[in-house]
């Protein structure tokens, strides 16, 4: 599999016997690259570098150095399932760097959403490099670059790098072996290599995670407050079936206080806004009708359990004119 460019004749991973031989090429393909080097990635848990993971530990095994670097900005569990998945599961020689408090610490009273995404950018690539630079002997990069990456970074739409401006000095070859695959293919050559159903059908996530979640300057009590309602809200879905059928849901905590009553006193506290869209390339989005009793009982769960909660709204607007994120 040379080059940039999906054959032809190229045949779609729709089976798991598909996948097992896409596997078993991928795995000569990366041993034929690889020799006797060693190959760093940054693994966020996200599809399509824990595939690649995945499929570097079986062609070199702890030959792959993993770094999940904790942003502090991540779903409820997530950290705590790329561990338990990829070391303890899958033997993987992962590095764990929890930097939350460092990127906190960045982001404190930055209200600007452009400027959020830059220090998250930026922060993420200063501890990935940092970490890089402790290790010894690695020649190679993992990516997760897949198929619609490639062809837009032809287009000049974006960069296809997952870990882009990383320093030059590091002189890191890429290793991408998903590069020829469509999202669906990646998912697929997923439960093939056996990982959950949670990590291979994972909901697109932005690599800014709840940070662009929590409109304004990001505090840590509200922060707490979107994981803890997303949490409800995608445990909702799941028991009701809707996580297969719903494109991207999430909860969002803007900045402001309303009224409220509670245990019959007067609260003042956040509101918590619910998004659901579905959507095929998220240039466009339409709005998924959630059966009314369950905004109910979400709702009731959210002003409930969630510290500093008072008010829950469903936010109707498609994009355009919304975006889908709301910063
Ligand atoms: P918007 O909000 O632009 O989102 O309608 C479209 C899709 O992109 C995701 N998104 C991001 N992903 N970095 C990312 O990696 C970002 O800064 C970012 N902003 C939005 C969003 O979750 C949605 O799937």
């Amino acid at each position: 599999m040379i080059g940039n460019r999906r054959p032809e004749d190229m045949e779609r991973i729709t089976t798991p016997e598909l996948a097992e031989a896409f596997i078993e090429n991928a795995v000569k393909e990366l041993q034929e690259q690889i020799g006797d080097g060693k190959v760093l990635l940054a693994l966020s848990g996200g599809v399509d570098s824990s595939v690649v993971a995945a499929l570097l530990i079986k062609a070199v095994g702890d030959r792959l150095v993993c770094v999940h670097v904790n942003h502090g900005l991540l779903r409820k569990g997530e950290p705590e399932q790329v561990v338990k998945v990829f070391r303890e599961e899958l033997g993987a020689n992962l590095i764990y760097v929890d930097a939350s408090e460092r990127f906190l610490d960045l982001l404190k009273d930055v209200s600007d959403p452009e400027t959020k995404r830059k220090i998250i950018g930026s922060e993420f690539i200063n501890v990935f490099a940092e970490e890089a630079k402790k290790l010894e002997g690695i020649s190679y990069l993992g990516q997760g670059t897949i198929y619609p990456d490639i062809l837009e970074s032809e287009k000049g739409i974006k960069a296809h790098h997952n870990v882009g401006g990383l320093p030059e000095e590091l002189n890191f070859e890429l290793v991408e072996p998903v590069k020829l695959l469509y999202k669906d293919e990646v998912r697929v050559v997923g439960r093939a290599l056996g990982l959950p159903d949670s990590m291979v059908d994972r909901q697109p996530f932005p690599g800014p995670g709840l940070g662009v979640r929590c409109v304004g300057a990001i505090t840590k009590d509200r922060l707490e407050a979107v994981r803890e309602s997303d949490a409800i809200l995608r445990e909702e879905f799941a028991k009701n079936g809707l996580s297969g059928k719903v494109w991207q849901y999430f909860t969002i905590v803007p900045d402001f206080k309303t009224t409220g009553i509670k245990d019959g006193e007067r609260s003042f506290e956040w509101p918590v806004v619910i998004r659901a869209v579905n959507s095929i390339d998220a240039t466009s989005a339409e709005i998924e009708e959630i059966p009314w009793a369950l905004l109910h009982h979400i709702t009731d769960r959210i002003t409930h359990e969630v510290k500093g909660v008072n008010r829950v709204l469903y936010d109707l607007t498609p994009k355009p004119t919304g975006t889908i994120e709301w910063e």
